[in-house]
């Protein structure tokens, strides 16, 4: 699936649209590209390192271009930087972690809720004119491509649990569900900080000027999720941890609208 949907789109290729002021503004003072650009850099290294270590030739192969693709957003990032002239902080290095598999767990399911919000908050900038048009249209690949990588990682995991013999499959599981409360835990504390200003996840369409109720914002996750993953292989695992916590909390969220 992941080689196969592939999308062979080049960065430098990009013809960034003029903005007027108002959507320069908006778009310059997101305060979350910094920690967008990091993100996609420390995934690529993450990924290249359980690529280098996966004995499976396709596998490699498919993990490889997922390292590919997320070094390819870090580049969109940072020519769009670049182009508007938005301000980041000083980069980190990347460096290879040490352990590649317990990393790619974390970065698997990192991107699982990340992802989940992401399509959300596309979907409320798309349909309030938050982005022009043309700025949508530039990262709506970048946006399917994260839910072309939770798919292939929720069947990756699902994949090694099965061909691990007994023990190592064992310990793999407690060690996914180790990474899961990581990330969880991790995005919450990330939530909770950014209520001291603008914000990313959680209730990142604040950020973006919406008015929408949490609840509202969460059903449109649970809508986005559903449309993008419905063009792929129904054989496929879908990644279900993160809408299904959504829909147990929703009846708590209160009112639709
Ligand atoms: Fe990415
Ligand atoms: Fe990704």
């Amino acid at each position: 699936m992941l080689l196969n949907t592939f999308d062979p789109y080049k960065p430098a290729a990009i013809d960034w649209p003029a903005l007027d002021t108002a959507s320069w503004e908006r778009l310059t003072g997101l305060p979350f590209w910094h920690i967008a650009v990091t993100t996609e850099g420390d995934a690529a290294a993450c990924m290249n390192a359980i690529a280098e270590d996966s004995e499976d030739p396709l596998i490699r192969e498919a993990i490889a271009l997922n390292a590919f693709e997320e070094q390819r957003h870090k580049n969109v990032l940072e020519n769009m930087i670049r182009h508007y002239g938005i301000r980041i902080g000083a980069e980190p290095p990347y460096p290879r972690p040490a352990d590649a598999e317990w990393a790619y767990l974390k970065t698997g399911y990192g991107e699982c809720f990340d992802s989940f919000f992401a399509f959300g908050l596309f979907r409320v900038a798309k349909d309030s004119g938050f982005f022009p048009p043309e700025l949508v249209e530039v990262f709506e690949p970048i946006i399917q491509e994260e839910a072309r990588h939770i798919l292939f990682f929720v069947n990756w995991r699902a994949y090694m649990r099965v061909h691990k013999p007994l023990l190592p499959s064992v310990i793999f599981t407690a060690q996914s569900v180790r990474a899961v409360l990581n990330r969880a835990v991790d995005r919450m504390k990330f939530a909770r900080e950014d209520n001291n200003n603008s914000n990313l996840t959680v209730k990142g369409h604040e950020g973006l000027g919406i008015d929408l109720t949490p609840r509202a914002f969460m059903e449109l996750c649970l809508q986005e999720n559903e449309r993008r993953m419905a063009r792929y292989d129904p054989r496929l695992v879908r990644p279900q941890i993160v809408p299904r916590f959504v829909r147990t909390l929703r009846p708590l969220l209160g009112r639709r609208s």
